[in-house]
């Protein structure tokens, strides 16, 4: 035990005798809720009076952030469909881990995906923060975050050890009333560490303790972002800066330095994370820019070189952070020049086109354009295939401010564009892939909660129509043939999760920021009659099935290197999304 950390506790401790942390928000609450417009508003270019449908897409992302909470709701809460729950989350090691978020369309809890998000979220309000403010979203930003960062601030506050996740594998299907007890917990520690999400963490807390002290990101190597202003509350970005310090200290020196898995069994089944290098990097980046702790430069710069970024090819997700890396280390080298002679922003800037090229001139590895024009990577995407192409879109939208010149700006902010628009109606079925904004989005998402069903055997008939909508909800994803099925048994595609959302957030929060100049979200004015295909056979979509034909086929042909490909897809090291393995068969 460090003294750092020992004193730390102390002061935890008589901290929160003085003053326990509030999950309420601190930004006054609206006089009247903000509510979703309803979908068939889907063609008006504005609705509930002046609101501009980015203001409406972007606040409903953050509705589905409400929609996803545990705990104690705030007594006026909006989502009036949802209950308090899972009151007793944490009592068995004596913490209070009842808030916080469920994670996707199950009950489960996870720091890992959670860190992740809130860190896009954060990174978000850093650079476009005026649109929070625009789009009347302070309130909600500032109680998402507060009960999103004071989940992981109350799952780290005993020395040396931060949970990670609550809830096992499990097959409920059912409300918020009947979920079942008790809830296994799982946790690293510095005797057996889980430094990817040590850093991770410490990302989350560092990137939220910048918006509440009010400190910009760069958003271009001239100009800084804009945060919204009403958050400020220095006393509780102080919280979470030192948090964040000591995460980091947990990350950079308790050994061995290793994935989370490695440390605790309760995780590999949904969220194994393949190396911590790009936490590391992540979350020593946030922390010194929210510090202004010129070692931590260092330690940021170390990381990276360490892990030999930039890493050229691959998708950038809850578990893979490396294609954000370099345009975040470009920030950090304006926000502190100096710090280190190799925060250098012609190198980083560099690294970060190398990448961006490689995915708009489509040369990536890996990486193919569905027939509609959806991003495709391969063993990522068969997925939530909407999630790497938004997060990529994202980074677009983030990077054409730090590009050496004009004509990758051009390229990279088109190729977002083409991504964001297939997610909003412009595809073969003219779906729109966000619940609730038009009458043609998807209207099945694997929701135990939403659904309203109880019976996992009847998962998709009953009851036959969704009870609740669950606006801003970004679905999975369609397959490689462009197909979408809208049945709920079918995660991969119809799932929504915290991650599958956060980059619409971002995506969103730059529209609203570019004003009355930004085109109009592509649903506005689809009139095209949405196509839902029929399921060939019951519970495999068509893509499932195709994969099974070409499967045999490549087994009979290769049974042996067919084999090994197989398992090694399924090893649970494969670090791709695997959740719900179960509730899929219903
Ligand atoms: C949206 O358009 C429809 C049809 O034109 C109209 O009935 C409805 O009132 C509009 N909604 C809003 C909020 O303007
Ligand atoms: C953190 O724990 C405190 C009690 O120590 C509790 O009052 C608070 O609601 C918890 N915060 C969150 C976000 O769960
Ligand atoms: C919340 O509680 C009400 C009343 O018991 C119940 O009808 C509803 O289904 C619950 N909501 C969820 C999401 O379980
Ligand atoms: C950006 O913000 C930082 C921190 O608030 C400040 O020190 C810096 O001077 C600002 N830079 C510009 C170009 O405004
Ligand atoms: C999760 O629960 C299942 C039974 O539902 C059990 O077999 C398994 O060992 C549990 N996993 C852990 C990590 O405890
Ligand atoms: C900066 O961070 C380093 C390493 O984490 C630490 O040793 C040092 O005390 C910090 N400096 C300040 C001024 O906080
Ligand atoms: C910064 O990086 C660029 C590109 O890698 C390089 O040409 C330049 O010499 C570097 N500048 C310094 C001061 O190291
Ligand atoms: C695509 O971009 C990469 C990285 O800048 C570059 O090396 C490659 O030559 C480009 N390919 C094409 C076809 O433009
Ligand atoms: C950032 O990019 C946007 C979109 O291309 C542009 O309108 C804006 O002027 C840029 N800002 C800076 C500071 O480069
Ligand atoms: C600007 O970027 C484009 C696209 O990558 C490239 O073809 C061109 O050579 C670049 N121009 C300059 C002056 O570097």
């Amino acid at each position: 035990m460090s003294l750092r950390s020992t004193y730390f506790a102390a002061s935890v401790a008589l901290l929160s005798l003085l003053a326990p942390i509030s999950t309420l928000a601190q930004v006054a609450a609206p006089s009247a809720a903000w509510e979703p417009a309803p979908a068939s508003d889907g063609n008006n270019a504005t609705v509930a009076g002046s609101r501009s449908q980015w203001e409406n897409t972007f606040g409903d992302t953050l509705w589905f952030y409400d929609a996803q909470r545990s705990g104690v709701l705030p007594d006026d809460f909006r989502v009036t469909w949802r209950n308090d729950s899972v009151l007793t989350d944490g009592e068995s090691v004596g913490l209070d881990l009842s808030g916080g978020f469920f994670d996707a369309g199950n009950m489960v809890k996870f720091i890992h995906p959670l860190s992740w998000v809130l860190t896009q979220i954060a990174h978000s309000a850093l650079l476009h923060g005026d649109a929070y403010t625009t789009a009347e979203q302070e309130y909600y930003l500032d109680s998402t975050l507060r009960n999103g960062l004071g989940w992981i601030m109350n799952a780290s506050s005993q020395t040396d050890e931060l949970y990670v996740a609550i809830g096992n594998e499990s097959s409920y299907w059912g409300g918020d009333q009947g979920i079942p007890q008790p809830r296994q917990i799982f946790s690293v520690s510095r005797q057996k560490p889980g430094t990817d999400v040590f850093a991770g963490s410490a990302a989350a807390l560092a990137a939220g303790a910048m918006i509440y002290a009010g400190t910009p990101l760069p958003l271009s190597q001239t100009q800084n972002g804009t945060v919204p202003t009403g958050l400020l509350d220095t006393a509780y970005a102080t919280e979470l800066r030192e948090r964040a310090v000591v995460l980091m200290d947990l990350a950079t020196t308790a050994e061995p330095q290793q994935v989370y898995q490695d440390a605790t069994d309760g995780v590999a089944w949904a969220y194994p994370s393949t190396n911590y290098e790009d936490e590391l990097v992540l979350g020593a980046a946030f922390t010194a820019l929210a510090t202004r702790n010129i070692s931590l430069v260092t330690t940021a710069i170390d990381a990276y070189d360490f892990g030999s970024f930039p890493t050229n090819n691959g998708v950038l997700n809850w578990d893979t952070k490396d294609p954000l890396l370099p345009s975040l280390m470009a920030r950090l080298s304006v926000a502190m020049p100096g710090a280190d002679s190799r925060a250098n922003f012609t190198k980083f800037q560099t690294d970060s086109e190398v990448y961006l090229d490689l995915l708009v001139n489509g040369t990536m590895q890996g990486l193919s354009t569905t027939s509609g024009g959806l991003a495709w990577w391969k063993d990522y995407s068969e997925d939530s295939s909407l999630n790497p192409a938004l997060n990529a879109a994202l980074l677009c939208l983030w990077t054409a401010n730090l590009t050496s010149n004009d004509t990758k700006s051009t390229s990279y902010l088109n190729w977002a564009q083409s991504q964001i628009d297939y997610s909003l109606g412009h595809n073969p079925l003219n779906t729109v892939y966000q619940v609730g904004l038009h009458p043609n989005s998807a209207y099945n998402p694997q929701s135990s909660l939403a659904s309203g069903g109880d019976d996992i055997d009847q998962i998709d008939t009953d009851p036959p129509v969704e009870r609740w909508v669950l606006y801003g909800a970004v679905v999975g994803g369609p397959d490689k043939d462009d197909q979408y099925y809208d049945v709920r048994s079918d995660w991969q595609q119809s799932e929504p999760a915290l991650d599958t959302v956060s980059p619409m957030v971002g995506i969103s929060a730059y529209f609203v920021n570019q004003g009355s100049s930004a085109a109009e979200p592509y649903y506005v004015g689809l009139t095209a009659k949405r196509i839902v295909p029929k399921m060939s056979s019951g519970g495999l979509s068509g893509g499932a099935i195709a994969g099974i034909v070409i499967g045999v086929i490549i087994a009979l042909a290769l049974l042996g290197a067919a084999l090994w490909f197989c398992l090694s897809r399924r090893s649970p090291l494969a670090g791709r999304r695997r959740r719900n393995r179960k509730i899929m068969q219903g």
